[in-house]
């Protein structure tokens, strides 16, 4: 991907962390899924008093997308920051949403978590979870 493509995914992660529902962590988080069509899918995380039943900003955007119909993607921003501050660390998908990521994506699938446009990293969705459990390769 190129790095003007990056960095404009990386401005819609940090716009949807906006909208993060948060009050219990105050860690509000934003994600950007680029899909195959070229569209792209914001999600932020949605928290609840019974603290499990929180959702991902990541998982949120995979939802919205698949539930518009479009199940291929290409890459995803991700911009965690604690609230009223710049985000200061790189924020990486926690477990479950590497395993619903896998679901969906191939290996190759662009993983880019970022401070800001100009501080982000990128890993391939392989490297955050090898040996993903899918149902179809224990036929
Ligand atoms: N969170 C995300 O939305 N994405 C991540 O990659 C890490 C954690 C959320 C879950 C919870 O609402 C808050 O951040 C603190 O864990």
């Amino acid at each position: 991907m190129e790095k003007e493509q990056i960095q404009t995914l990386i401005r819609e992660a940090e716009q949807a962390g906006k909208a993060a529902y948060a009050p219990y962590s105050d860690f509000m988080v934003g994600a950007a899924l680029l899909a195959a069509s070229g569209k792209v899918y914001t999600g932020c995380n949605i928290e609840n008093s019974s603290y499990p039943a929180g959702i991902c900003a990541e998982r949120t955007a995979v939802s919205k997308a698949v539930s518009e119909g479009e199940k291929e993607y290409l890459a995803m921003a991700i911009v965690g920051r604690f609230r009223g501050k710049n985000a200061e660390t790189y924020c990486y998908p926690c477990g479950i949403c590497r395993q619903v990521l896998a679901e969906f994506c191939r290996e190759e699938f662009l993983v880019i978590s970022a401070k800001n446009e100009e501080e982000y990293q990128t890993m391939m969705l392989g490297e955050l979870l090898p040996h993903a459990f899918l149902l179809d390769e224990q036929k």
